[in-house]
């Protein structure tokens, strides 16, 4: 996929072209890609005037920015102690099953999906919880699991089919 230099633009247009524009342009990137690719980096560094390093540096330094290429659909499934409690191992290993996923390779090929522990997603009472982007599912079970990538997976067919 080639990298949408319009969409640094735009924020640029609104925000300026200086170096406090830089978050709220790797915002944008990232709302479009899930992650920042590469191609961002020396682009943006020309447009606001500083080095690329320094882009690199903010991107680096907030945890919320990814450099990581990452699924249309972004998996979190909780492993605090309230949902480790109850059962979210059996769930997260079922979910790397059905996506051919493992602790090493969390993103799938075709960049559809990513699966990602968090320790804590802030509904312990609704535990097991996942997250779909940004969507919860409360009270998971491997049951769930298998009926909710069956949905992804259709929406994503979906969209190709109407692409
Ligand atoms: S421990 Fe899972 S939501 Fe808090």
């Amino acid at each position: 996929m080639d990298f949408d230099y319009s969409i640094i633009d735009t924020v640029l247009k609104e925000w300026g072209y200086g170096a406090s524009s830089i978050i709220p342009v790797l915002h944008a990137v990232q709302e479009r890609y899930h992650y920042i690719p590469r191609a961002a980096f020396p682009y943006i560094a020309k447009q606001v005037d500083v080095g690329e390093a320094r882009v690199y540096g903010v991107a680096t330094f907030y945890e919320n920015f990814s450099l990581e290429a990452k699924g249309r659909f972004i998996i979190r499934i909780c492993d605090g102690t309230a949902c480790h409690v109850r059962k979210s191992t059996p769930i997260l290993e079922a979910l790397r099953t059905e996506l051919g996923l493992s602790v090493q390779k969390r993103t799938s090929d075709d960049l559809n999906f990513t699966v990602e522990t968090v320790s804590c997603l802030g509904a312990c009472g609704l535990a097991p919880v996942l997250m779909v982007n940004d969507e919860v599912h409360a009270s998971m079970t491997e049951e769930k699991v298998h009926a909710l990538i069956g949905e992804l997976k259709t929406e994503v067919a979906t969209e190709v089919v109407h692409a």
